[in-house]
């Protein structure tokens, strides 16, 4: 296990916890080897690809085997008329699981397997026997997170607004950047949300999107949205994930895809925070946002605006803010505020505002003192331009 991250490999994570018997002498025969990584890391990884882990020791539990590497289930039909049920369902009214049991003739048991299946496919369902309902109104939260990335120097790639489904989605241009990041030996992608382009956001949006229903957009997020071994993308849903027709019947395809995807996971709604610095005393946060309403005339005011918003208990090194479709780094009271571009070429819809998207990504080198100070910032740009084709971008974009 001499290989540079070898962690981010489920397969040699679980080998050598089980060699070594738990994380901490697991992540100790690493660092003797010359791969130094802290305990910590390797649970969050196991964590990440649903390794389930014994509390006292970090060792393995028995059943490692995480449901959500099962293959992606058909809803079956007690499934889809318990669905039925809840969707029908409104105002404050509340199910039990008994009750549900008994309108439907089935088993308790089978009922909490089909609250399973559907929750599995981005379906927002409180896990309760008492309060049984499809949460249509978004829970607040904080959604603070801790990084996968150790030390003081650290490389990652945003993304932001795939918009997957719609016909303009820069879909081949994503996966050329996916393709740097792994060239570049990143593991940690974040998203700035928007993974898909929803349904019934917009007036006429039919007319600009190729699949049309929850099921069709989440089957073609788990297929195209590029996977790459060893990179995790994590991120937040947008307005278009989670709004519109998806927002009406309380379902999340960004959910839906971690739950399908190991290399996903979904840090919340519209918002979470990522501690960067080297603990919690000293975070370095990433805040991770999905705008609202529009751009403002300069940019440079909207970021302004933006990082006004916060308390100074808790003021981001970094935000990384979606939704406008426009690239733009600036700094507002020491917060980095970076607008980072798209993946979705100009749409009717982009060209009725007037909008014209910046499509590209970046990547971000960071220097983090030990006191969680973000002490430099190499932010690099990689944009694309509409007409080319990817072959020739690719020459363009020396890996
Ligand atoms: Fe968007
Ligand atoms: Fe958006």
């Amino acid at each position: 296990m001499a290989d540079q991250n070898w962690w981010t490999d489920k397969d040699l994570l679980i080998e050598a916890i089980r060699t070594h018997g738990n994380c901490k002498q697991a992540a100790q025969a690493s660092t003797a080897a010359g791969v130094p990584v802290h305990a910590t890391t390797l649970t969050s990884w196991c964590a990440k690809f649903g390794i389930k882990l014994s509390k006292r020791q970090n060792s393995l539990a028995n059943d490692f085997d995480s449901p959500k590497n099962a293959p992606a289930l058909e809803l079956d039909d007690v499934a889809q008329k318990v669905h039925d049920l809840l969707q029908k369902t409104t105002g404050d009214r509340r199910h039990t699981i008994s009750e549900i049991a008994d309108e439907l003739d089935v088993s308790p048991k089978r009922v909490r397997t089909s609250l399973e299946d559907l929750r599995r496919r981005g379906y927002r369902i409180p896990d309760s026997d008492e309060q049984v309902h499809i949460q249509k109104v978004l829970p607040n939260r904080t959604n603070l997170h801790r990084s996968l990335l150790e030390g003081n120097e650290i490389t990652i790639g945003i993304v932001s607004d795939t918009h997957l489904s719609s016909n303009e989605e820069a879909l081949s241009e994503l996966h050329l950047a996916y393709d740097i990041f792994k060239d570049r030996g990143i593991t940690e992608v974040l998203h700035a949300g928007d993974w898909t382009c929803g349904v019934d956001i917009f007036r006429g949006q039919v007319s600009e999107i190729k699949n049309h229903t929850f099921e069709s957009q989440v089957e073609y997020l788990v297929e195209h949205y590029p996977q790459r071994d060893g990179i995790v993308t994590r991120g937040i849903s947008g307005n278009h994930d989670i709004e519109g027709g998806f927002g009406r019947i309380g379902a999340n395809p960004v959910v839906a895809l971690a739950n399908q995807r190991d290399d996903i996971e979904f840090l919340g709604d519209y918002s979470a925070w990522i501690n960067y610095g080297p603990d919690e005393d000293n975070p370095c946060w990433i805040h991770l946002l999905h705008g609202k309403g529009g751009m403002s005339y300069s940019y440079s005011y909207k970021a302004q605006k933006l990082a006004d918003g916060y308390r100074a208990e808790r003021m981001p090194a970094l935000l990384a803010v979606g939704h406008w479709h426009v690239r733009g780094a600036f700094e507002a009271r020491g917060v980095q505020v970076l607008f980072p571009a798209c993946f979705e070429w100009q749409s009717p819809f982009l060209t009725r505002l007037g909008l014209s998207p910046a499509v590209g990504f970046h990547i971000l080198t960071l220097t983090i003192g030990n006191d969680g100070t973000l002490v430099k910032m190499v932010p690099e740009y990689f944009r694309f331009t509409e007409g080319r084709t990817v072959e020739e971008r690719v020459e363009e974009m020396v890996l």
